[in-house]
């Protein structure tokens, strides 16, 4: 009880310095400019967090109070840009239980999130597969290409098979013209989708040159889009760095994933960049400070970033320690934004609702029973609409003149 008081302090605060979401001036498309996002013509920079399992639940009516809740807590601790899975590949709980084949029911589920996401004023970051096994992934991709006769001696074959090829490509094609059954908006002309992701942390260590990885981002970069110009694209990618960029090579573990942070987001299709950040994991990009990545989007690539993930396990550090790390990656960002820098938001893994313990990584926050956490995300959300609304204020004088 105590917790849910000052949770309650901390929401007021903000409504005091905070404006009101205003959803209908959120609605337009995300776009871009230069090194960063606008929202209707004006620079656009925002917090937000990661929550996988929203179509999963959403799939079963009696749960979509959890994404409803959860979508609210998070407005009120100003965080806008949810990312999250619009995949789940074979499996006891499929969104597409065989190549091709989709169950009508999940996509309901994702259906709702879509509309819940619109009518909340949050912004959507779509990711389409998984590298890793979770929910299917890569794995299951080839797995479905051998039971179709196809010789696939690894996983990694994902990016190079003709047949695995072409069930991704269909399933992107699947869940850009899916029309929301809530709403009758097809999601590839909804605003309230940010950006599409091809692939959660794509790795191909059999190919540690990033030749391989380079190929297939090309390919299904210029296919996507061939489809959707409206909305904006990112790859999915975590930050390690590979030939282009050898200097650089001591931020990556052993530099095996087959990855290239720097030319794999040369392609003119892909909008912005990405970056996950665990500190605390050594399979992970063990990164606080990302300076480094957020200089090279701007020199290097012109492109706005995001870290679209970065936590810490809070069964190894103590609240008020994680507290400060979260304030530390916050502050990275806020720094370069101010600057006018490529840096244009955090997105916190993973946000929970209450009463979702089965869903509990060591890195989620359940905003309604972690006050301090909450605070800290506050100030940072007021921070970045503070930015918002002078750059706003800015743009309409020059207008003006
Ligand atoms: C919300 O935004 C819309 C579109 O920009 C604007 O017309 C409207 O006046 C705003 N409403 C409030 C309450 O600020
Ligand atoms: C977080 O730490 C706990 C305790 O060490 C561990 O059991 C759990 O697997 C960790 N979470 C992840 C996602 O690694």
């Amino acid at each position: 009880m105590r917790h849910w008081g000052m949770f309650v302090l901390v929401i007021f605060i903000l409504y005091e310095s905070l404006e009101k979401v205003n959803v209908s001036a959120q609605s337009g498309f995300i776009k871009i400019r230069g090194v960063q996002f606008t929202l209707n013509g004006s620079p656009y920079y925002a917090n937000g967090f990661n929550a996988y399992w929203l179509m999963s639940v959403a799939s079963d009516p009696s749960q979509r109070n959890k994404v409803s809740s959860t979508f609210q807590e998070a407005v009120s601790s100003g965080l806008t840009i949810s990312r999250t899975w619009a995949f789940s590949d074979g499996g006891n709980q499929p969104l597409q239980s065989s190549p091709g084949v989709y169950n009508e029911q999940m996509f309901q589920g994702l259906d709702f999130v879509v509309n819940e996401a619109r009518r909340q004023g949050i912004k959507l970051i779509l990711s389409l597969v998984n590298n890793h096994g979770d929910f299917g992934g890569k794995a299951q991709y080839v797995k479905w290409a051998r039971e179709k006769g196809q010789t696939i001696s690894a996983d990694d074959d994902f990016y190079t098979n003709s047949v695995v090829k072409e069930f991704y490509k269909n399933h992107v094609k699947t869940i850009l013209s899916r029309q929301n059954s809530i709403n009758g908006i097809e999601y590839k002309s909804d605003p309230t989708i940010m950006a599409w992701e091809l692939i959660n942390e794509p790795r191909c260590a059999s190919d540690s040159s990033g030749k391989t990885m380079q190929a297939w981002i090309k390919e299904m970069a210029s296919y996507l889009k061939s489809m959707d110009k409206e909305h904006l694209l990112e790859v999915g990618l975590e930050g390690f760095y590979g030939e282009s960029a050898p200097k650089d090579k001591q931020f990556n573990l052993n530099f095996k994933h087959g990855t290239d942070f720097i030319s794999h987001n040369q392609f003119p299709e892909i909008d912005f960049t990405t970056i996950h950040s665990y500190p605390d994991q050594c399979s992970h990009l063990q990164t606080t400070g990302i300076s480094s990545h957020i200089q090279d989007s701007q020199t290097v690539l012109g492109k706005p970033m995001l870290v679209a993930e970065f936590g810490w396990n809070k069964s190894r550090i103590d609240t008020n320690t994680r507290d400060q790390l979260i304030g530390t990656v916050y502050s990275g960002i806020y720094s370069s934004a101010r600057r006018g820098g490529a840096a244009a938001g955090g997105l916190i893994w993973q946000l929970l609702a209450s009463g979702q313990d089965s869903f509990r990584d060591g890195y989620e926050t359940v905003l309604s029973q972690s006050p301090s956490t909450a605070g800290v995300i506050v100030g940072q959300s007021r921070s970045l609409t503070q930015l918002r609304q002078t750059l706003a204020r800015r743009r309409n004088i020059e207008k003006g003149k």
